[in-house]
């Protein structure tokens, strides 16, 4: 079973991210083989969940809070998405990392928050351009791994991570699936020192309907995180379209 997941960003009004969903669920059919969900803004999750609740989509939140309840001007809690519906959560994006400044203490709290409210975190990690140049991708994401996962109790909580080279997201120039492959196969390795039980690990970073394929035909590649083409029914629908091709 491969993750297909689309991360709408803020690339969508409200009145297109309606459109794009109802067009999703009149277009995309169950499959055995693939778990969709989609990440809307936050505006517009609970309208977009109405029209995907019925269907094979699920659907998760971009960005959700380190706490529970409380006073937290503008943050929507874990168990507020819960309530309306959310299966997932993105935590520690690299756009949430890197533009708004979260730490891997903040991607810690935010795990632990899920779990309570019982949302399955997507974790992504990811090294930057300036990591690489200078070999320090390992490093870069055994210390992402850790914070997030050392003594972390899933109780009998599913969680996901997302291997997104920062250098890659937006930018048109994928990892090449080769090295996202070696790096995947690794983090699984690492992962397995704080978890027990398989972790998906799902690529992301410049995917699209030309090289989706590249990346789910490796065994250790468990999925795919894609952002812009997502937003976009045209590119989504070939993806998909792509990835049936396959089997
Ligand atoms: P991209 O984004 O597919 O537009 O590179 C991926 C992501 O940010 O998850």
């Amino acid at each position: 079973m491969k993750y297909i997941f689309g991360n709408w960003k803020m690339y969508l009004t409200v009145e297109q991210s309606i459109k794009l969903a109802q067009e999703l669920v009149q277009s995309v059919s169950s499959h055995q083989d693939f778990q969709y969900a989609i990440f809307p803004n936050t505006l517009v999750f609970s309208r977009v969940y109405e029209l995907l609740k019925d269907s094979s989509i699920g659907i998760g939140a971009q960005h959700v809070a380190g706490f529970p309840m409380g006073a937290y001007t503008g943050e929507t809690s874990p168990f507020m998405f819960k309530e309306m519906g959310a299966q997932y959560a993105l935590i520690g994006h690299s756009e949430r990392r890197h533009i708004f400044g979260e730490t891997n203490e903040d991607v810690r709290k935010k795990i632990e928050m899920c779990i309570e409210a019982k949302l399955v975190p997507v974790v992504c990690i990811g090294e930057t351009q300036e990591d690489r140049a200078q070999n320090k991708t390992q490093y870069r994401l055994k210390k992402q791994l850790m914070k997030a996962l050392e003594n972390l109790s899933l109780n009998g909580s599913r969680l996901v991570i997302a291997y997104e080279p920062v250098w890659a997201i937006g930018s048109g120039m994928p990892c090449l699936p080769e090295d996202a492959d070696d790096v995947i196969g690794w983090i699984k390795q690492e992962v397995s020192q704080y978890i027990h039980g398989p972790i998906p690990v799902l690529y992301g970073g410049s995917v699209s309907p030309e090289n989706v394929l590249s990346y789910v035909s490796h065994a250790d590649i468990d999925g795919v995180l894609i952002g812009g083409a997502s937003a976009k029914f045209d590119a989504f629908m070939e993806i998909i379209s792509q990835l049936k091709k396959s089997l």
